[in-house]
């Protein structure tokens, strides 16, 4: 090797050099803009972060230190995790996250935050595999965007106001584990989730709308093409066998009340109608053995 390849070969590790120590310093300044703007972000009555987040201390690590705060390394501002949970916090989601490069995981449990969840959160904190934002009182619907969260392992949304309905596309997040989204106001179908995320009823639950495993299936969709005929035959039967009756009925009473006095009029409407009441019974109750032997088929018709 030349002496001028060598020069060369200096300069351009020493270019590599500078760059990556440009680029590193500043990812953790963007992090300590992060918390800047966090923290501007928020309303924080009790002074949970306005005591314990100085940012007067510019040395390296210095917000490894603050409350809630985890870095990666102790000695280098790169926020890992941030965990401020319960502490009485109000205002929005706070967008300034971005600026967290390196953020793992987000816990902004029991608060008071409200509005929207950001409908473009998968540019905000693309890389989190924990999202926690229950008990609190977002709102709106829950953003598609979410499914491009490719790493959640957990995804924590109850105890909030949030509407509309699950969107399927959750359904993509294949690392997803936890999930849950009891007490919102949520409705429609619950998207199928995959093999591995372990959510039970109590995960959907004190939803208005909310319907498909675990929780009862949705209202008009049958489970099988058999449901639905045997349902529908059954439902059909009952109703003409009901009307069948209620003519024979209805050409008996005529007769009788021909061959009556006129003076009987009165007793024997009060008869007709209990006649009537009583059909209905039989009715109800007959329709509801056939739904049961109906779903006793369809049970059966899952296994082929
Ligand atoms: C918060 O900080 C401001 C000024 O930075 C100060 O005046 C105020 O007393 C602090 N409040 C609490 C609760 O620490
Ligand atoms: C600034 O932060 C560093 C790293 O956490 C710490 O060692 C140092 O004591 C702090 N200085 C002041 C004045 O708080
Ligand atoms: C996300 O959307 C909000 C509101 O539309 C916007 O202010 C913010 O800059 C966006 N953030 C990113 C990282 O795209
Ligand atoms: C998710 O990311 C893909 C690829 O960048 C994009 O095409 C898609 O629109 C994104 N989905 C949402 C809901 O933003
Ligand atoms: C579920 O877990 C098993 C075992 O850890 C793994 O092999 C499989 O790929 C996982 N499924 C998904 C959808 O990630």
């Amino acid at each position: 090797m030349t002496i001028s390849g060598r020069i060369l070969k200096i300069s351009i590790t020493s270019c590599l050099w500078l760059l990556l120590c440009c680029s590193l310093s500043h990812g953790t300044e963007t992090d300590l803009a992060c918390l800047r703007s966090v923290q501007h972000s928020l309303i924080d009555p009790h002074g949970y972060l306005n005591s314990s987040w100085n940012f007067g201390n510019k040395s390296e690590g210095a917000i490894c230190t603050f409350l809630g705060v985890e870095c990666w390394h102790p000695d280098e501002n790169r926020v890992l995790n941030l965990r401020l949970s319960d502490m009485g916090l109000k205002g929005k989601f706070p967008l300034g996250l971005n600026m967290c490069t390196s953020i793992t995981g987000v816990d902004l449990s029991s608060n008071s935050l409200s509005g929207s969840i950001p409908d473009n959160i998968s540019h905000i904190i693309g890389f989190v595999t924990t999202l926690d934002l229950s008990s609190n009182s977002f709102s709106g619907e829950i953003p598609v965007d979410l499914a491009n969260c490719t790493y959640l392992n957990t995804l924590k949304l109850d105890h909030n106001q949030l509407s509309g309905q699950i969107p399927p596309q959750l359904g993509f997040l294949n690392r997803l584990k936890t999930f849950s989204v009891a007490n919102n106001l949520l409705s429609g179908p619950i998207p199928k989730l995959n093999e591995n995320a372990t959510v039970t009823a109590a995960d959907f639950a004190n939803n208005p709308g909310l319907c498909g495993a675990p929780l009862p299936s949705c209202p008009g969709t049958s489970k099988g093409p058999r449901t639905g005929v045997i349902a529908g035959a059954a439902i059909a039967g009952v109703t003409v066998a009901a009307l069948g009756v209620g003519i024979g009925m209805l050409f008996y009473y005529r007769k009788v009340s021909k061959t009556r006095k006129k003076t009987d009029d009165d007793p024997d409407g009060n008869k007709w109608a209990k006649s009537l009441k009583g059909m209905k019974g039989i009715k109800a109750s007959y329709h509801n053995i056939l739904i049961l032997k109906s779903r006793e088929y369809s049970l059966w018709g899952i296994g082929n």
